[in-house]
């Protein structure tokens, strides 16, 4: 096995998270950027990544990193690098995605045929063939370009992680699996401690936790474009998958309790978590977040509230919060996490939140309200 740079890209303001997760699982991270953290690997760490990363979007192989201003050096540079150390003669290799932000070399369309026909060029002269036919295993490639700083990477998840496999259909606005995760992780919920949702929709931020509180890998029930390639083999991944296998904790008592105002996404909900293989974990029930309340002490709520996007639900939404404030005031050990892009938020909630903190749902710019409540006493076991 031979040292290679991986990188997991992530939603702004998740660096620090994946960071902690990608060093939770053994690897050196080797640099953090704006949206992207590099770490060192070997091959079995690709399958490692792909199925641990909670909060990572893909995992990506860096292939080389070089400085272009015109096509010219991109292609040369393109040209130079390693790509048949992964590429086999049969392998299908297209330019799958392109950024460019701050560069001379703007065109993403036209960058991504430059980096196509560099690649031909190079594995042409390796393997003394005139043509392709790319009927083998998919090695898309990634370019991102940034202040002329050229990237390029094999993408070795295909489809994205936060593609779980478990919701094949949603409610209206189901938050992202990977954010869902990330807010979980942003909280010091464990087993043992009671975690609610009571907007809880399809069921996203209950469901992730369960896969985390039962150290469920999230990609255990789906597949990977590396898996067909021949430097990370099927014996790397049977492994991988056996010791993720090994490593579930059906045992620990994870408490989550989903509501939602809709009885159809509740429905929704239960049949994401049975595919999930966690319904049994998850009470999901119909409620409206007025009615609710608890004799729990010490509960975790964690959740995305409806934010108001069109001006005629905003006054519905702040009605909402102010009633949210008040079902909330009751529960005086509790902490809150709550999810929304309403910057009045605290406001009509009528607390100020002890700490905030800036998420992107997509492109949408939203914030993580914290409220902390007490620590639960220790209890001191007498022998
Ligand atoms: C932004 S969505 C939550 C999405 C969820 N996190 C998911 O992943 O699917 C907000 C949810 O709040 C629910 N809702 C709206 N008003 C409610 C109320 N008064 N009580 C409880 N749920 C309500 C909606 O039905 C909707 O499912």
């Amino acid at each position: 096995m031979t040292q290679i740079e991986l990188c997991a890209p992530c939603g702004f303001a998740l660096e620090a998270v994946v960071s902690r997760e990608v060093k939770s699982l053994g690897f050196e991270v080797s640099k953090v950027e704006d949206g992207r953290v590099y770490f060192l690997s070997d091959e079995y760490g690709i399958a490692k990544a792909n199925l641990w990363l909670r909060t990572a979007d893909r995992v990506l192989l860096k292939i080389g990193e070089f400085y272009a201003t015109s096509f010219e050096e991109l292609f040369e540079n393109t040209k130079s690098l390693p790509w048949d150390d992964w590429i086999p003669k049969v392998g299908s290799f297209p330019a799958a995605k392109a950024s460019s932000v701050r560069s001379k070399l703007f065109s993403t369309s036209d960058i991504q045929s430059i980096v196509k026909k560099a690649v031909v060029e190079k594995l042409k002269s390796k393997y003394k063939v005139n043509w392709f036919s790319e009927s083998g295993p998919t090695y898309p490639i990634h370019i991102l370009i940034f202040k002329d700083k050229v990237t390029l990477y094999l993408d070795t998840s295909g489809t994205a992680l936060h593609k779980r496999g478990y919701r094949e259909i949603g409610s209206a606005a189901p938050i992202k699996e990977t954010l869902a995760a990330a807010l979980v992780s942003l909280t010091p919920w464990k087993e043992g401690r009671l975690l609610v949702d009571p907007f809880c929709g399809s069921g996203t931020i209950l469901i992730e936790a369960a896969l985390k509180g039962l150290n469920i890998a999230p990609g255990l029930n789906r597949n990977f474009v590396s898996e067909k390639w021949l430097r990370v083999p099927e014996k790397l991944w049977n492994k991988a998958r056996q010791e993720a296998q090994e490593s579930i904790k059906y045992d620990n008592d994870i408490r989550l309790q989903g509501y939602d105002i809709d009885e159809k996404v509740i429905k929704i909900a239960r049949s994401n978590a049975e595919k999930a293989g966690v319904s049994k974990y998850i009470h999901f029930q119909q409620r409206d977040v007025r009615d609710f309340s608890s004799k729990e002490k010490y509960g975790f709520i964690v959740t995305n509230p409806p934010y108001g996007e069109r001006l005629e639900d905003l006054k519905t939404v702040e009605q909402l919060y102010r009633d949210m404030g008040k079902v909330f005031s009751k529960l005086d050990t509790w902490s809150f996490y709550i999810l929304t892009t309403h910057e009045g938020f605290e406001r009509f909630f009528g607390r100020k939140a002890d700490k905030k903190r800036k998420l992107y749902n997509g492109m949408i710019k939203t914030d993580l309200y914290q409220y902390l409540g007490p620590k639960p006493p220790k209890i001191n076991t007498v022998e």
